[in-house]
């Protein structure tokens, strides 16, 4: 199984000074943690200052969205390599807010999760349904879809590099957490279409985590499910101390 993984994703919170500072204290209260794997995603603006914090620290550097051809005139967009260049390691792909304000489809989720493997970064493929598909009991279709398209074409070789986040939108910023039996649920639905498209022994060495209102108080029975191999947290990673506690959970 895979080692627990607790990702922050900062979106867009946090100035160069405040990142510096927060990474500063993560890397000395949590220098080569040996049991858990601790990635944050600051802005594109912290990322260069922070790696050279975080580097030989044993916590990940992670960029929040990159465009996926190498270069060229995409103003405003920044590439894999440039990401690789400065120390990221994982790069979060298709997050629910991507997909909904700006118009990120799976194709492109596709290109992404594609592109940043071939540059050597880690993508976290976020996937997970709305609430209006999950009352209209299509939670597991949309997620079946999300997957098939979103992964195609990856190499059985590549998949345990990549690591699925399952981020229900209802609960993202709501407050709202999805119950530990709704998350292993379709914890368990995500590791067997893995199973079904890479084979069962790779699809039990993916990682999936799960994201949506993640806080100390419930974290430790998120992670108590077979199928949660660890968590992508919003709101509670922008405060120092709630996000050691989760990380500590
Ligand atoms: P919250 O933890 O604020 O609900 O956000 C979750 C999220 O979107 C992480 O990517």
């Amino acid at each position: 199984m895979t080692k627990p993984l607790i990702a922050a994703n900062w979106k867009m919170n946090m100035t160069t000074g405040e990142s510096v500072t927060f990474a500063k204290r993560l890397a000395e209260e949590f220098a080569r943690l040996e049991d858990r794997d601790v990635i944050i995603a600051p802005p594109f603006t912290a990322l260069y200052p922070v790696a050279e914090i975080l580097r030989n620290s044993g916590i990940h550097l992670a960029a929040q969205n990159f465009h996926w051809e190498k270069g060229g005139a995409y103003t405003g967009e920044i590439s894999a390599p440039m990401l690789c260049d400065i120390g990221c390691r994982y790069v979060l792909v298709g997050h629910s807010e991507r997909r909904i304000l700006f118009g990120e489809r799976n194709e492109e989720v596709n290109k992404k999760a594609a592109t940043a493997l071939a540059a050597g970064l880690k993508p976290i493929v976020c996937i997970g349904e709305t609430l209006g598909e999950r009352e209209s009991g299509r939670t597991f279709d949309i997620l079946a879809r999300q997957i098939k398209e979103g992964l195609n074409n990856i190499s059985p070789d590549d998949i345990e590099s990549v690591t699925l986040a399952y981020e229900p939108v209802w609960a993202i910023g709501t407050g709202k957490t999805a119950t530990t039996e709704q998350a292993e649920e379709v914890h368990r639905f995500i590791r067997e279409e893995i199973g079904g498209i890479f084979g069962k022994a790779k699809a039990g060495e993916t990682a999936i985590i799960y994201g949506g209102s993640v806080k100390p108080d419930n974290i430790a029975g998120l992670m108590d499910q077979p199928d949660i191999n660890g968590a992508l947290v919003g709101g509670a990673s922008l405060d120092f101390e709630s996000f050691a506690k989760i990380i500590k959970y």
